[in-house]
Order: C-alpha cells, then sequence, then structure tokens
C-alpha cells in the first residue's frame, strides 16, 4: 500500500481497486453457496462444541475464495475462518469469513453472507476509533454479500459504503429506550450461559432484541440504518473486519469495552456516537455484575 490513508489519489485509487476485488469475490463464492444451499447441506464437522458446525459449502466456499485471491492478489496474506492462513509480502492481509451465518444456511434461513476484508496491520493505540480492532489490524477495504436477497455491501476507507452501489448513511439516531438493538451468542456453553445473563439485563433497557445468526449481516443492517445498534462478544476477526469498516464508513462508531480496549474478541459495540456510548455503559454494566468477567 501507498502512504498513509486518504494522502493521494494513487492511495484512494488502490483501495478502491481492493474494494473491487473484495465485491467480485463475495459476489461470486455468494452465489455458488447459494445453489449448493438448493442442492441441499450437511454438517461436515464441528469446533468449539456439538452446535459450531461447518458445512461442505463453508470449506468449499474458503477454497474458492482462496483461489481468487492468490490469482488476484498473489503476493497478499489471506486468513480464513476455516483454516486459510498465507503469509503476504505487501502489507495487506485478507481476513475472509466464507459463509457467516452457517447455522442459518445449514437451516436454511436467508442471514447469511461471504464477507470478505483487506486489511492493514495496525495496533497502535494512537489511532483508537479509527477502525483498528483488538486482534491489530485495520480494514481498508471490504465486502459483504447476502446471496438469498442479493444484497452487496461495500465500502473502502474514506470512500462511504454503499449497498449495491447506492450510498449508505447508516442508523439514525435513537434512544437507547427506543432501540432496536442486534446481538448474537457464541457457541460454548460458558460464553452464551453468561451472554443471556448480559441480555436478561439489556433488554428491559431498549426497544428489542434482534438476534440474527450472522454478525457480518448485523453490522451491514446496522450501516443500512435497519438496525440502531449492535453489540457482541466472542466475535473473531472474520466475522467482523469487512463489516466494521463498512458500519464505520456509513457513519456508524465501533467500541470495544471502555476506552482503554479495542473492538474485537471481549466486546465489539457498534450505533450512532451517542447510542454507542450509551449501550456501552448498559453492557458493560451487565458484564461487570457478573463478576469480573
Ligand atoms: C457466527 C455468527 C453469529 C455470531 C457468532 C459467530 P459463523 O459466525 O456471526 O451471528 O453470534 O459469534 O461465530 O459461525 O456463522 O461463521
Ligand atoms: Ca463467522
Amino acid at each position: 500500500m501507498t502512504s498513509s490513508p486518504g494522502s493521494s489519489a494513487e492511495h484512494r485509487a488502490e483501495l478502491l481497486a481492493l474494494a473491487g476485488t473484495a465485491a467480485e469475490l463475495a459476489r461470486s463464492v455468494g452465489g455458488v453457496i447459494r445453489s449448493l444451499r438448493e442442492a441441499g447441506v450437511d454438517v461436515a464437522d464441528t469446533k468449539t462444541s456439538a452446535n459450531d458446525v461447518v458445512t461442505a459449502a463453508d470449506r468449499e466456499a474458503e477454497r474458492l475464495l482462496t483461489e481468487g485471491l492468490r490469482i488476484a492478489r498473489p503476493d497478499d496474506g489471506i486468513l480464513g475462518e476455516e483454516g486459510a492462513s498465507v503469509e503476504g509480502s505487501t502489507g495487506i492481509t485478507w481476513v475472509v469469513d466464507p459463509i457467516d451465518g452457517t447455522v442459518n444456511y445449514l437451516y436454511g434461513l436467508p442471514a447469511y453472507a461471504v464477507s470478505v476484508a483487506a486489511t492493514v496491520l495496525d495496533d497502535s493505540p494512537a489511532t483508537a476509533g479509527a477502525g483498528n480492532t483488538a486482534d491489530g489490524r485495520r480494514a481498508v477495504a471490504g465486502a459483504v454479500y447476502l446471496p438469498v436477497t442479493d444484497e452487496l455491501f461495500t465500502a473502502w476507507e474514506g470512500g462511504g459504503a454503499e449497498l449495491n452501489g447506492v450510498p449508505l448513511a447508516g442508523p439514525a439516531e435513537a434512544p437507547l429506550g427506543g432501540a432496536l438493538v442486534g446481538t448474537g451468542f457464541g457457541y460454548t456453553v460458558e460464553r452464551r450461559t453468561e451472554q443471556a445473563e448480559v441480555v436478561r439485563q439489556v433488554i428491559p433497557r431498549v426497544r428489542d432484541i434482534r438476534r440474527i445468526g450472522s454478525a457480518a449481516t448485523d453490522l451491514c443492517l446496522l450501516a443500512a440504518g435497519r438496525l440502531d445498534a449492535y453489540y457482541e462478544r466472542g466475535l473473531q476477526p472474520w466475522d467482523y473486519a469487512a463489516g466494521v469498516l463498512i458500519a464505520r464508513e456509513a457513519g456508524a462508531v465501533v467500541l470495544g469495552r471502555d476506552d482503554a480496549s479495542l473492538p474485537g474478541d471481549e466486546l465489539l459495540i457498534a450505533g450512532t456516537p451517542v447510542l454507542a456510548r450509551e449501550l456501552q455503559a448498559a453492557v458493560a454494566e451487565a458484564y461487570a455484575g457478573l463478576g469480573g468477567s
């Protein structure tokens, strides 16, 4: 990558090209997984718990994404949910989730997505709030494609976010008590028991909760103003890399548990600047009540 974000026309052209690659791959692989779904789907393996499943389509989609990236960007690194791991030499690492929302995919529910993000290393505390996340990276271009609704969300750093080519304005300001809040649950019993307790404390304080089943989709729905806010604990970089960029470029802010922590595995909270802060306080209070988690 050349120079710093937004510093030159060349840099912007590079980001636009990365977003184009992300969009093209997400859309083409999304088409493949949709066709595979129509042909039937079975569990191929399990991961963190018996309910954390992998299908043959997850693996095939990651293989196609890796192959496409190796052709389009042979010197970049790759990190994928199903194990793809390629060292690069350009400073760009593609963080990909071949199917985010695998359980929805398994059950024939529509909220599943292919998520593709070009990221750069950025673990500087000086850029907290500027898109860097707890995994030490920052997405600079990305795409999330929902094959069932044929919705392609794209963004590049400094270039805004779009849905099928139309600019997104992000969520409207809403008070916490009137906010529709997305969240999700991990796959282990310990994690989801704790999350159930937190949601028990948060739900009386908001309009309602949505558990859509795909974190990448949640962040894009927020960018499109179909959710007011979102929070989740236990996300992995492939779940949020592209979605965080899309939400931020649509005007949302993405926070961690507090000002000292970057958004990521511990907690990721997104919304308008005011609502995200209110939700951060409500969620942090609920977690604090659990006693040190
Ligand atoms: C999951 C989804 C879900 C979230 C989980 C993720 P997967 O990803 O994004 O919404 O609550 O934390 O693991 O397993 O469908 O790729
Ligand atoms: Ca995922």
